[in-house]
């Protein structure tokens, strides 16, 4: 399949002819000041803040910088084909979209938006368990849109179960499992402003529309909301896991698992031996543990210890075309994005979603066609310079 993402260029100038300019910016890096204009600061900061001093997101985007991209001429790159295949799934593209949890925080659509939005596009969706819509209701908005399905591992093996069975039944075909955030990171932006939009029954729609879960209650969510929450929270918070509860996940999803949140080439070794299909090298945006290393910084490493035997994603601080290349050079097979498509949401729902989506993708497309390169399998360490 070949798209040329690179002519939403001409769209936006054509448009411009006709007196019409984007809604909103397409420096994906300027996003933030913009949606913190439109957004009340709980859910500002909710999206925009990091852990602690903010080091670990910081690091995440300076480490794109010292890796440059080195461009080739006369390669007869007119024609390219972007597309690829993860894990079964064919993506036009090597971009997924990260799983972003409360998205109503940011508009009254949320998930909806985002899913409709991708499976315009043809680009993975991956539903975050801490979604404002239950599993179906995004199923539905993402039709016959591709999308995967992000587990918060709950300690009842039997709720875990049931929303294993739902993601399943709705048509997610492979499962991302979040290991780095099972309690959360210390977020002064939102400690500040005491905002968690769980306690405010916000991202709870995964538990509170599932049968395992609510024959718990004593009282519906509709009925008692607090002791939902709390009830919930304490499921899936505050209980590390370890090594050993892996196979558990093997016997509830008979598709290609992924573990999300893996930095040390050890634990990505480990991940693999134990028979996952693919790592997420991820560290939540900076969202989790301050001081820590960027992302992009451990990707070569794990991507040259497992990238044969299993598949290597890549997120943390993905902004442009630019650093989506540079990702796929280091050993990357796709990469998510995370909060640049939640500013789009702020933005303009389901159409600020696609605008900020169809620009990551025109300028990937444009800096892979200047660059001198057809196809992401000619991207390798050697099209890069460190500085
Ligand atoms: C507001 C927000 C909510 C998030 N919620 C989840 C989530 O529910 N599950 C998850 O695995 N990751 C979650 N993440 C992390 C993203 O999946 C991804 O790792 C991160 O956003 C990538 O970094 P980037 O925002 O710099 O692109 C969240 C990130 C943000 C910004």
């Amino acid at each position: 399949m070949t798209e040329r993402f690179g002519s939403y260029q001409n769209e936006i100038y054509l448009q411009g002819y006709g007196g019409t300019t984007p809604a909103f910016t397409t420096d994906a890096t300027r996003l933030e000041e913009s949606a913190a204009d439109l957004l009340e600061p709980g859910p500002f900061w909710y999206v925009a803040g990091a852990a602690g001093s903010g080091a670990t997101a910081r690091a995440n985007r300076a480490a794109f910088d010292h890796w440059r991209i080195v461009p080739r001429m006369l390669t007869d790159a007119t024609e390219r084909d972007l597309s690829t295949t993860v894990l079964g799934t064919e993506l036009p593209a090597p971009v997924l979209l990260a799983p972003v949890g409360v998205q109503s925080i940011v508009h009254p659509d949320g998930e909806l938006a985002t899913a409709r939005a991708a499976a315009g596009l043809r680009l993975p969706m991956v539903l975050s368990t801490a979604s404002s819509h239950s599993i179906e209701a995004v199923a539905e908005a993402s039709g016959d849109g591709p999308r995967w399905f992000q587990l918060y591992w709950p300690n009842d093996p039997d709720v875990c179960g049931s929303i294993l069975r739902r993601a399943k039944e709705a048509g997610y075909t492979a499962l991302v499992v979040t290991l780095d955030t099972w309690t959360l990171g210390w977020r002064p932006a939102d400690l500040d402003g005491a905002y968690l939009p769980f306690l405010n029954g916000d991202g709870l729609a995964v538990p509170f529309t599932d049968p395992a879960f609510r024959s718990l209650l004593e009282k519906t969510p509709e009925e008692d909301a607090p002791t939902a929450i709390l009830r919930w929270i304490s499921m899936v918070t505050g209980t590390d896991r370890n090594w050993s509860a892996l196979p558990f996940l093997r016997e509830h999803w008979d598709g290609p698992i992924l573990l999300k949140g893996i930095q040390h080439v050890d634990d990505a070794r480990r991940a693999v031996d134990a028979g996952m299909d693919g790592i997420i090298v991820s560290n939540h945006g900076g969202r989790q543990v301050d001081g820590a290393v960027a992302a992009l910084d451990m990707l070569p490493e794990i991507a040259t210890a497992v990238g044969e035997r299993a598949t290597v994603l890549f997120d943390s601080g993905v902004r442009t075309g630019a650093d989506v290349l540079k990702a796929l050079a280091l050993g990357a097979r796709a990469v998510l994005v995370g909060r640049p498509y939640v500013y789009g949401l702020a933005h303009g729902g389901e159409d600020g979603v696609r605008h900020v989506l169809r620009g990551l993708l025109a300028d990937f497309d444009l800096t892979m066609g200047l660059s001198g390169h057809r196809t992401v399998t000619e991207l390798d360490s050697t099209v890069l310079r460190r500085v």
